[in-house]
């Protein structure tokens, strides 16, 4: 049986690791034969695929990004159930692993609808999959974050400056929540929860009186509290969602104006998403790997992998969808507590 593999979607750290264990394992315990698809769904329906073998994927679970490549491709722009059809049947792909986030799975389980053989395996650093505990990704991000407002302390308290560091997040808040507490941020912004410019104003003061530099964590996907639409100043994606970015660089001047308190904000971006992934990401995406393996060779087709608790399950790709992991309100209401 030959199986083609795709990452698509934005990377995320921990990538390489699911692809290394499939590749690993599926040949060497399962006799299995691998198909590498290039960029995503964009590889599929052009047909740019070629093998991938033992030698391809060793040593690569510490390495960043995919060896893939990925793309923002929607497959049923490019011809869909039947395009994929003609290129599985002319590369002789039996079956088929996506590697991705929400947009990726949903294509995924269209195409699982249609009858085409597909398991997922779920990647998002946001976290923000509500079928999954963890995504692999997620923990590399937080550390990056977590060392990176680190950094801005030491410079912060030397200029006794506010500093804003804004992380990535585009619906959800695990990034800021998770990287904000770990860095003992003075005061957390997350988009499942609008907040007033007073309100933050309030708890950068508190926190200059008691004689520390303010550390901000703003999630690019927050709002304040008279903000309708993310802040977006960079067009749409190719799914026509806005690019974020930038919020960080609107709220600082505005702290400074109100508080009297220098500041200065810092977009950490796609340095999140790069260089080599932590542990339990590679540990994570490496048992995610495995599971898809065993779903692939039970022909459990339209589930995808999930980590629960401690343990990978299989989940069908509906109840993987529609519904975000956000951050409780409970779990916001306790770190808030440390604010100030
Ligand atoms: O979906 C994950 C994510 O990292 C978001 O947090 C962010 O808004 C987006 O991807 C950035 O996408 P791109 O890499 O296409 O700029």
């Amino acid at each position: 049986m030959a199986i083609g593999i795709l990452t698509s979607g934005g990377d995320a750290p921990g990538l390489n690791a699911v692809i290394r264990a499939l590749v690993f394992s599926g040949t060497q315990t399962h006799g299995l034969e691998f198909l590498g698809i290039r960029d995503g769904w964009k590889g599929l329906v052009e047909g740019d695929v070629a093998p991938l073998v033992r030698h391809d994927v060793m040593g690569i679970s510490k390495q960043g990004g995919t060896i893939l490549g990925t793309s923002r491709t929607n497959p049923f722009e490019f011809g869909g159930v039947e395009r994929v059809q003609e290129v599985m049947s002319s590369s002789g792909m039996d079956a088929l692993i996506a590697i991705g986030g929400e947009g990726t799975l949903a294509a995924a389980k269209r195409l699982s609808d249609a009858g085409i053989p597909v398991v997922g395996v779920p990647k998002t650093v946001d976290n923000d999959l509500d079928a999954t505990d963890y995504t692999f990704g997620f923990d590399t991000a937080v550390q990056i974050a977590t060392e990176a407002m680190d950094r801005l302390r030491t410079t912060g308290d030397s200029h006794r400056r506010c500093m804003v560091a804004e992380v990535m997040g585009r619906y959800v808040g695990w990034i800021a929540l998770h990287s904000g507490v770990a860095a003992g941020a003075h005061a957390i912004l997350i988009p499942e929860r609008k907040t007033s410019m007073d309100q933050i104003c309030e708890w950068v003061t508190k926190a200059k009186d008691r004689g520390r530099a303010p550390l901000v964590c703003v999630a690019e996907g927050f709002l304040l509290d008279t903000m309708t639409d993310v802040h977006s100043a960079r067009g749409l994606d190719a799914f026509g969602r806005p690019r974020l970015g930038g919020i960080g660089e609107v709220l600082a001047p505005i702290i400074e104006e109100r508080t009297g308190i220098e500041t200065r904000a810092t977009t950490l971006g796609h340095i999140q998403r790069g260089g080599t992934p932590t542990a339990f990401d590679r540990v994570l995406a490496t048992r995610l790997g495995w599971g898809a393996l065993k779903m692939v060779l039970a022909k459990k087709w339209g589930y995808m992998v999930a980590l629960r608790g401690t343990e990978i399950v299989d989940v069908p790709f509906e109840s993987a969808l529609g519904s975000l992991k956000t951050v409780p309100d409970a779990r916001y209401e306790e770190v808030m507590e440390l604010f100030g």
